[in-house]
């Protein structure tokens, strides 16, 4: 098939893509802004990430799939159609597209994206699993016949898999993770320090300071927000144990639902889970002790994979790479051709 392979790791917070011969050529965050009147999509990408909380009221700042779930399919389409083009430019072959997805959104929901890549320029496009993917890109052998967990921290999601002989026996998707860790920090410091933080500010207290337990040597930092009763500009230290603070009851939502996969989990499987540990992939992975929280909660040993926001990307590189790999698992590439007899055998 001639022209450009291309992945497309569709993310609730980023987008990540890779081209086959080059590697990951692309991360941007999922995320555009929309003129109010008109609705149309007027930016994309990391240009829109700095007006998060500080977008005029012309303007409406939407992710597309926040939680996982798509809530906008014309915002996806530009976004879509707009990498597309950038990376392919005025290549005259349209490129074959595989699209990587949280479990979370609908089998109905992922086939209308196949179409939609089609009509935005891809030649053919083909859908793959998540978690396998990020296995494959953490360097997991999973063609074998041996039961291996892969729990996938992003922004809108977490994904838990059981992995084995190159297909997933168990999927569970909760809608507790870096956006909700988040969300948790703004009202701790609303309730603890009476001061409004905007989403931007407790991302970056996350990730600097943040922690999944508490920490011995304590970090603080100096945050900016609005006083809550006087409404006034202010500024106030926090530190990483408030964090912990916030964030304690969310996380232990994550370990609950790694729990919950692992007592669904039949004998066998869960043997060889006990043996060679959970693998965490995703950006949530990064925020520290979160390895450390898991493997209190679990009993189990639990390891960060190398480079864990490029698993998923990188894992589709595998992909393109071992076409049996796809074959095996029946995924395939489909075309205008297949997805306009899919619609018509379905009369939509
Ligand atoms: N160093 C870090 N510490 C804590 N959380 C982090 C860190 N880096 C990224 N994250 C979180 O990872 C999440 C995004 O992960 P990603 O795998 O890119 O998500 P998705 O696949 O849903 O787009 C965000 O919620 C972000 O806050
Ligand atoms: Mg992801």
């Amino acid at each position: 098939m001639p022209g450009l392979h291309i992945g497309i790791d569709l993310g609730t917070t980023s987008i990540i893509i890779f081209v086959e011969g080059k590697g990951i050529v692309l991360h941007e965050s999922s995320i555009a802004a929309l003129d109010v009147k008109s609705g149309q999509v007027l930016a994309l990408g990391n240009s829109v990430y700095d007006m998060l909380g500080r977008n005029p009221d012309s303007l409406r700042v939407v992710r597309p799939m926040r939680d996982g779930v798509i809530s906008d399919f014309t915002v996806i389409h530009a976004m879509v159609e707009y990498f597309i083009r950038k990376i392919c430019g005025n290549r005259i072959f349209k490129p074959s597209v595989m699209i990587c997805m949280p479990a979370s959104v609908t089998g109905l929901e992922k086939n209308a994206i196949l179409e939609l890549a089609i009509a935005a320029g891809a030649g053919r496009a083909c859908l793959v699993e998540e978690p396998l993917a990020a296995a494959l890109g953490a360097g997991m052998n999973i063609a074998q016949p041996n039961g291996r967990m892969v729990v996938d921290i992003g922004g809108g999601t977490v994904d838990v898999a059981v992995i084995t002989m190159g297909t997933m026996a168990i999927a569970r998707s909760a809608k507790v993770a870096g956006n909700a860790l988040n969300e948790a920090i703004q009202r701790y410091i609303r309730r603890e320090r009476n001061v409004l933080i905007g989403e931007l500010t407790a991302e970056d207290v996350k990730r600097r300071i943040g922690c999944a337990y508490q920490r011995r040597a304590e970090l603080a930092i100096g945050v900016r927000g609005q006083n809550y009763i006087s409404r006034l500009p202010t500024r106030i230290e926090v530190n990483s144990s408030e964090t912990f603070f916030a964030m304690r009851e969310r996380l232990n939502d994550i370990a609950d639902t790694v729990h919950r996969v692992l007592e669904q989990t039949p004998p066998e499987m869960a043997g060889d889970i006990y043996d060679q540990g959970i693998l965490l992939t995703g950006g949530g992975s990064l925020l520290h002790g979160l390895d450390v929280h898991l493997s209190r909660h679990t009993g189990i040993r639990v390891a960060v994979a190398p480079d864990p926001v490029n698993c998923v990307a990188l894992g589709m590189g595998k992909m393109m790479k071992y076409a049996k790999v796809l074959s095996d698992n029946n995924y395939y590439y489909r075309t205008d051709d297949d997805i306009g007899e899919y619609a018509r055998s379905r009369n939509l």
